[in-house]
């Protein structure tokens, strides 16, 4: 699977939006280039023509008159045109968007947090939905719609591989349409200044093959699994009698607040705090121990625990498949 995560980049377009916006950014550089390179031919031929005719003594100004007039008129004929096709295209473009992604097959509701991503998979049947967070996963070649809101303060979602920016704003609904057209991990992060952690705002984006993304989405329904090694069960217990249960889920068990980030499958993921760490134990351990040393101002508050509860506790997470 192409893994681009990390370097995320609006040059290497992955889904049908991007390429109509990638087609029009480079119908813009060449043109604009072209009649920058103009300009600048121009200049340097009436300074050198200056330079000319300060020299000769006999201008034969009529004849010079009249070459300059069909310039000129060339020259507005030119940037007419060019500014006319450039606005052609980006209507085209503009109309290409709202098309790509017609009669969205999956619908996913994507709210911003200061700073990670919840995400939440619609079904009309309340128990097929599916609650996670920082890790979007997409069927590929299937358009997709995704409404997108904010809990506290302005971010913007941006996917540069697959679409533009779209801003998420406190109490009000936006919404962005996707379609990926390549398999891949591809890189999304907060676009709009958010506070403290606006840097460490990342979402990992998977687009996988439809059978891929239903195997995913039939793991994601089932409940969290039972811990059945001893360390992860007192780990488990430490979860439910320390402030961890206050703020996160876990399905299938009594854990079921949702100020932090849905836990029940975060052993699946591909990184932690929003991207801020790669998922493995060692760095779980050292998010667990001291979240204010990897996130300053995070929310997630410092839960003091000895040597033993955190090893139990990362033993716990890591096995939540
Ligand atoms: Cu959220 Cu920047």
């Amino acid at each position: 699977m192409d893994d681009r995560v990390g370097m995320h980049s609006i040059g290497e377009a992955m889904g049908s939006h991007a390429q109509h916006i990638d087609k029009l950014w480079h119908a813009m550089v060449w043109v604009c280039g072209f009649m920058f390179l103009l300009v600048l031919g121009f200049l340097l031929l009436a300074l050198f023509r200056r330079g000319q005719r300060r020299d000769s003594k006999d201008p034969t100004q009529a004849n010079e008159e009249r070459g300059l007039s069909l310039t000129l008129v060339s020259w507005i004929g030119l940037i007419v045109a060019g500014l006319f096709g450039l606005t052609l295209f980006s209507y085209f473009t503009d109309r290409a968007l709202v098309q790509a992604a017609a009669q969205p097959q999956v619908q996913i509701k994507i709210t911003a947090h200061q700073w990670w991503w919840e995400i939440e998979y619609i079904d009309g049947d309340p128990s097929r939905q599916v609650r996670t967070a920082n890790e979007l996963h997409l069927p590929v070649s299937t358009p997709v719609k995704v409404s997108l809101e904010s809990r506290d303060v302005i971010h913007s979602f941006w996917v540069p591989s697959l679409h533009g920016k779209q801003d998420m704003i406190p109490g009000r609904d936006n919404d962005i349409e996707l379609l990926p057209q390549h398999e891949g991990v591809f890189r999304g992060i907060c676009a709009e200044f958010c506070g403290l952690q606006h840097s460490k705002m990342h979402l990992d984006v998977i687009v996988e093959s439809r059978e891929a993304y239903a195997a995913w989405y039939e793991r994601q329904l089932q409940s969290a699994p039972q811990p059945t090694d001893a360390l992860a069960q007192r780990g488990h217990g430490v979860f439910m009698a320390t402030a961890c249960n206050l703020c996160h889920t876990i399905s299938g068990t009594e854990a079921a607040a949702t100020t932090g980030p849905d836990l029940s499958h975060v052993a699946s993921r591909r990184s932690i705090a929003s991207g801020a760490l790669q998922n493995h134990r060692d760095n779980m351990r050292t998010w667990l121990a001291n979240p204010q040393a990897i996130k300053p101002g995070s929310h997630m508050p410092t839960v003091p625990l000895s040597a033993e509860q955190l090893d139990a506790l990362t033993a716990y997470l890591g096995t939540l498949q």
